[in-house]
């Protein structure tokens, strides 16, 4: 088989990239190792920025989430049981933020890619890239008992933190920079009426929560919890008893509880791999870079990779000009790294941290009271949340 660009994993950069380049009569195919239904069933992020939402109106993509998603101008922070809000709108110039599922984000990138036939094979197991350095490349999976060749000019590496596309980079030319923090975040989904129209970051000395939701019926919450617990430790009833004591006193009280339909603890990590480039490879989302989820850049940041990737991969395309390809890996970690900037400080401010001294909470607490009184730092949260240019 031969085709243009070779995508490996059919997450939402993947599949975003995907249906962006067919529109532009560019031929790839998916190479997904899970089920449809699995990809579907992870819960992750909740919050878009409106230049990933952009990209999906431009994917044909995005009219659901325009239909359905919720604009919200603005969230809370509770400071130790003190509401306080962050007004987006005001303090972006304007901007504000789409509150829509990821999994609806890639259901509906899977149903535009049904409804131009585009390739994605699922279940393919043992990917493996060759060739990337010369004008050759090409990929392999096992599909049962078959060896399957995808000859290409590309391979697009989006099979997210665990694939194998970043790891086929060789060791001595990749660099490599993490943290990884001493906390996960537990998750619960429930189907019941959010406790705030606009999402809370509570930091508290038990711990951070979040009140999230998907839409007015289902709600997203999380606490921190220490990174040896076991979603088997939690039932339903001690995790909101415990997101209750984390709540200020009023939203704890209304807060409505219900059984969980998916619970989960994810782990915290700030990880970036560079270069986002080797030879024919090029990495994009998850698979070069992790946020912790506190700043919901995770998937925005995967966006403006597709972004910088489609345009260069265009006009390599259209125009022979390989300036955005060539550009693709310094660009793109120019934005990763703010990404990261932006998480790793929201993280710091709003957990509790085992070893901080007295004196680091102090610090904390200053901060935030800063934050608030300020209106030139509440622009620079403001701007950072709702997302930086691509
Ligand atoms: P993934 O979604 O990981 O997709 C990669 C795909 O590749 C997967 O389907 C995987 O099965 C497949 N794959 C893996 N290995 C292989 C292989 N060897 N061969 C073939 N396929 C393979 N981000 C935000 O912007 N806002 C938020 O509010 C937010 N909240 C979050 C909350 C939580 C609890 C978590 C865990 C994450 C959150 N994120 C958020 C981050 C966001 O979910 C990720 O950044 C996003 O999923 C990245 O998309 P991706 O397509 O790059 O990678
Ligand atoms: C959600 C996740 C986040 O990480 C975040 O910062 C905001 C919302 C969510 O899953 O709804």
């Amino acid at each position: 088989m031969k085709v243009q660009v070779c995508i490996i994993g059919g997450g939402p950069s993947g599949l975003l990239l995907s249906q962006l380049l067919h529109l532009k009569g560019v031929d790839t195919i998916v190479l997904e190792k899970h089920s449809r239904e699995y990809v579907l069933g992870r819960i992750r992020a909740g919050v878009l920025e409106h230049g990933f939402a952009a990209l999906m109106r431009e994917a044909r993509s995005g009219e659901r989430m325009d239909r359905e998603g919720e604009i919200h101008e603005g969230f809370f922070i509770s400071r130790d049981g003190v509401l306080s809000r962050v007004d987006l709108h005001k303090y972006s110039g304007g901007n504000s933020v789409i509150v829509y599922g990821q999994t609806e984000v890639t259901r509906d990138l899977y149903d535009a890619r049904d409804r131009l036939k585009g390739a994605v094979e699922h279940n393919v197991e043992d990917v493996q890239i060759h060739d990337v350095k010369s004008d050759a490349p090409f990929v392999t999976y096992r599909r049962g008992d078959e060896i399957v060749r995808v000859d290409c000019d590309y391979v697009v590496g989006a099979d997210g933190f665990h694939g194998v596309s970043r790891k086929s980079i060789p060791k001595e030319v990749l660099r490599e920079y993490e943290r990884i923090y001493p906390f996960g975040w537990l998750g619960v989904l429930s189907r019941t009426k959010p406790v705030s129209p606009e999402l809370i970051y509570c930091k508290h000395e038990r711990g951070f929560a979040l009140c999230s939701m998907r839409s007015q019926v289902l709600s997203r919450y999380y606490i921190q919890v220490p990174l040896d617990d076991r979603v088997e430790d939690w039932s339903d009833e001690s995790f909101w008893a415990e997101l209750k004591r984390r709540l200020p006193e009023k939203v704890a009280g209304d807060l409505v509880t219900g059984p969980s339909i998916e619970k989960s603890i994810a782990p915290l990590r700030s990880f970036v791999a560079e270069p986002m480039r080797y030879g024919r490879l090029f990495l994009a989302g998850d698979a070069a870079h992790i946020v912790p989820p506190t700043g919901a850049r995770g998937l925005n940041s995967a966006a403006s990779d597709v972004y910088y990737l489609y345009h260069a991969l265009i006009d390599h395309y259209q125009k022979s000009d390989d300036a955005g390809l060539d550009a693709y890996s310094q660009k793109g970690l120019a934005r990763v790294w703010k990404a990261q900037r932006f998480s790793w400080w929201m993280t710091t401010l709003l957990h509790k941290f085992p070893e901080n001294t007295p004196y680091e909470n102090k610090l904390r607490e200053t901060e935030l009271d800063y934050l608030f009184s300020s209106e030139k730092a509440l622009g620079s949260l403001a701007e950072n949340y709702v997302g930086l240019p691509f």
